[in-house]
């Protein structure tokens, strides 16, 4: 069972991903973990995954554009936040210019129609697209994912099941109405390779999320760490989302309590809330003995820049 310190030191990890409830600290924590990879000599990028992107206001740098964007100060960090609606168009362009076959559409239709099932949600497809982008990718050694809150997270990762039997159903419709599709397309003497192309394209996408789930499922290449804070709430997300990694066997072996308000006796207010979140530290250390737990006291000021990043890098890299 890795330690923070293992994964950011791992010649083998390449995938580290900051996940967790709400406001609890992923992004600084993604952050921070590629500081850290980048100060260890790694080719860094860490790549945001939510629509909601903050990591420009964390490294206190534009990082949007959907492209990686260098790091100021660093000739080994990038930044990115993935471009939903730049990607999206690009996809129907895509579409649009006839590189998918209309026999394709056919049959997505006809899925659609027949299970009720339809292709999953443009934002976690896209932000899983460039997951499969950089897998193939070996411009960089590490790359980190900042994700969204849980919800849209767990649903980016349950995309690879999702798609592969979505796209399985759709190959295999293709195989029993293929005859029929080849007389219809000779009969309105359309078709041909353009076609083909397309559902290679698809096949090749099958198999690029075979990979990708094999890679997701190795604990020597991927570790997804889960912040969260000591507070009932965010335990109860704590639980469900170490759950549903489990069931998609995405290793997670660290858990990251962030904001912890450090003894100051004078301070009633303080004391109150202190004691609070020690009963839930406690609770989460009896939860989940078998994770390797970091304390991060709450800072007296907002984690921004190169600066503040390093700073709870260290923190991070004790644990
Ligand atoms: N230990 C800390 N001490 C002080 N401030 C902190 C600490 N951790 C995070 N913050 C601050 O809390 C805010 C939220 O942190 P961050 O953006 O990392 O959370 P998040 O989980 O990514 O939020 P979201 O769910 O909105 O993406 C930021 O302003 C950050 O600077
Ligand atoms: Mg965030």
């Amino acid at each position: 069972m890795k330690t923070i310190k293992e994964i950011v030191e791992s010649d083998t990890i390449k995938f580290i991903l900051s996940g967790g409830k709400g406001g609890v600290g992923k992004t600084s924590c993604a952050g921070a973990l590629a500081v850290l990879s980048a100060k260890r000599g790694l080719r860094t990028l860490v790549l945001s995954t939510d629509p909601a992107h903050s990591l420009s206001d964390s490294f206190a740098q534009d990082l949007s554009g959907g492209e990686p964007v260098p790091v100021k100060g660093f000739d080994n960090l990038w930044g990115m936040e993935i471009d939903t609606e730049k990607g999206m168009q690009e996809f129907q362009e895509t579409l649009g210019s006839g590189a998918a076959g209309p026999d394709m559409q056919m049959a997505s239709n006809l899925l659609g129609d027949m299970s009720g099932m339809s292709p999953p949600g443009s934002d976690e497809a896209m932000a899983f697209g460039k997951i499969l982008e950089f897998i193939e990718d070996s411009s960089y050694d590490r790359v980190i994912f900042d994700t969204a809150p849980t919800g849209h997270t767990l649903k980016l990762l349950e995309l690879p099941d999702l798609l592969d039997s979505w796209l399985g159903k759709v190959l295999t419709l293709r195989q029993r109405l293929g005859p029929m599709m080849a007389g219809l397309r000779s009969m309105l003497g359309g078709g041909g390779e353009q076609e083909e192309t397309a559902w290679q394209m698809l096949q090749n996408t099958k198999d690029k999320i075979r990979m990708a789930r094999i890679e997701l499922s190795d604990p020597d290449t991927t570790q997804f760490v889960v912040v969260t804070i000591p507070e009932a709430m965010a335990v109860f997300e704590t639980q469900r989302l170490l759950g549903s990694l489990n069931a998609w066997h995405i290793p997670a072996s660290n858990i990251i309590i962030n904001q912890l308000i450090p003894e100051n006796l004078e301070c009633k207010f303080c004391s109150s809330r202190r004691n609070m979140q020690q009963r839930n530290l406690r609770d989460i250390r009896d939860l989940f003995n078998d994770m390797n737990i970091t304390e991060v006291p709450l800072f007296d000021n907002e984690i921004r820049g190169i600066e503040g990043l390093s700073e709870l890098g260290a923190i991070l890299n004790k644990g």
